[in-house]
């Protein structure tokens, strides 16, 4: 990641000309209707939350944002895939320097096993540094009786249930914003200044994961990579002289849906006089708000940064068609990247009509496969899991719809993280339902821990070298 712009290219003045021609603002969403928005009891409070995060700085850069787009028409072109992962939802209360470096740590090893495993560069995409807001199946949640507001993601309100803590606080996206400002000072620290150099394959494996079948499989394409970059010195290619080696692009993305927030951190990029949320790279808008005549849509269709929407089991091919025209008018590469998350039972009859619908329109489409969040169920025990088994079937199906269609299976998304966690069943290092209790530390959904994460990588990293020597992949 780096930092190619100043704060002072960023003016928050009027722009010279608008993005999405003059009947968008970065406030017009809020004609429209919004699903999955909190309601805040004071609005004089959200106001004030507001006016300051309106003065603070960017968190992210223009250019930034135009060379992960960049970065995304090459996916979209099959000359590389998209890796984006991270937690479903960020905390406060997780909020520590270990936790960042082992999730960034986890992806490096997930997009090394790809890059050197498959021979596919990779783009890095976090869910990381603003990944805080959530929408959820019910407003209200009951226990013994009581019913109180649900749970918003730590943006909005807390986690304990309790009338105080459930109650939606402004100043949460205060809290929000520094959190994600200081998440992303140490990503840029970790993918510029030496922890990401390749050098370092070997200690970016974690001590927990080292029994694992993935880990030493893992181990022994480190080991193998040591030897190329040797081979690589000795001809005079080392950290010094290829900045490659030494360092990564990493970008960091969230869905788009406190839009409060996001309006907030919406600025105008003074060189091309686009408009930016500067928030993240990339947004997305998550299943429950991918209205097309809804304030998500209407938001996101403004801002020049790559985009996302999940498409799940209930997306129809005209809506499909209708979110592409409203999100990507000029159709650029890079654009837009479609987050399918059909479950592993669906993927296979619900994706091909959504690939064909854009196929037949000519429609570039980045295509990424969530194997997560149309595979959520409740364990035995009552807890909500994904099975490790199902999230395999669902990127297998993904890239299954994809050969048979002739298009390219662009990238994935995760929920993972780089602790030992017990939420997924499954595995090679077993979790069961038995075992789950033992660390079930998410705020939200089931996460993959590190040794599930690397394990997937080395399937995916098999799907990917099949694809590519059959000469279904460029290079
Ligand atoms: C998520 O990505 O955390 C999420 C809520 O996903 P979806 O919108 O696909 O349900
Ligand atoms: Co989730």
């Amino acid at each position: 990641m780096t930092a190619v712009q100043g704060t002072a290219r960023m003016a928050a003045t009027a722009p010279r000309r608008a993005s999405a021609g003059t009947d968008w603002s970065p406030h017009s969403w809020r004609a429209r209707p919004a699903q999955q928005l909190p309601v805040y009891p004071d609005p004089e409070r959200l106001a004030d939350a507001e006016q300051r995060l309106r003065r603070y700085p960017p968190l992210v850069f223009a250019g930034e944002a135009r060379k992960l787009t960049v970065a995304l028409a090459k996916v979209a072109r099959g000359e590389a895939f998209l890796l984006q992962g991270g937690d479903c939802a960020e905390s406060f209360i997780d909020f520590t320097a270990n936790n960042i470096r082992d999730t960034f740590r986890v992806l490096l090893q997930m997009a090394v096993v790809l890059t050197y495993g498959a021979g596919v560069p990779v783009v890095k995409v976090g869910r990381m540094a603003g990944q805080f807001a959530k929408p959820r199946s019910s407003p209200v949640e009951k226990r013994d009786g009581i019913e109180l507001p649900s749970y918003r993601g730590d943006n909005v309100n807390g986690f304990d249930f309790a009338p105080d803590a459930r109650r939606p606080d402004p100043e949460r996206m205060v809290q929000a914003y520094n959190q994600s400002a200081a998440t992303l000072n140490l990503l840029r620290a970790f993918a510029q200044g030496g922890y990401a150099d390749l050098h370092e394959v070997h200690r970016w494996n974690l001590d927990f994961v080292k029994s694992s079948p993935a880990s030493t499989r893992y181990q022994d394409l480190a080991a193998r990579l040591d030897e190329t970059l040797s081979f690589m010195a000795a001809c005079g290619l080392t950290s010094a002289t290829t900045p490659q080696i030494a360092e990564t692009d990493f970008f960091t993305s969230h869905e788009a849906l406190l839009l409060p927030y996001e309006e907030a951190l919406t600025r105008v990029d003074s060189i091309s006089g686009d408009w930016y949320d500067c928030s993240a790279h990339m947004l997305w808008i998550g299943d429950r708000t991918r209205q097309p005549d809804g304030a998500h849509v209407e938001f996101l269709r403004g801002v020049r940064n790559p985009l996302g929407f999940k498409a799940g089991p209930s997306l129809s091919p005209d809506d499909f068609l209708h979110l592409l025209d409203a999100l990507n008018p000029a159709n650029e590469p890079g654009r837009i990247t479609v987050i399918s998350r059909m479950g592993a039972d669906h993927v296979e009859d619900k994706l091909p009509a959504l690939v064909s619908a854009a196929q037949r329109e000519g429609r570039v489409v980045l295509w990424s496969c969530d194997p997560m969040h149309g595979n959520t169920v409740s364990a035995a025990n009552g807890l909500k899991t994904r099975h490790v088994d199902a999230v395999l079937r669902e990127v297998r199906g993904f890239f299954a719809v994809h050969r048979g269609l002739g298009t390219q299976a662009g990238g994935v998304h995760f929920e993972m993280t780089g602790q030992e966690v017990t939420e997924c069943i499954g595995g090679s290092v077993d979790v069961t339902v038995e075992s789950m209790s033992q660390r079930y530390e998410t705020q939200c959904d089931p996460r993959l821990n590190a040794s599930q994460a690397l394990e997937l990588a080395f399937v995916l990293s098999e799907q990917l070298k099949s694809e590519r020597l059959s000469g279904g992949r460029a290079r």
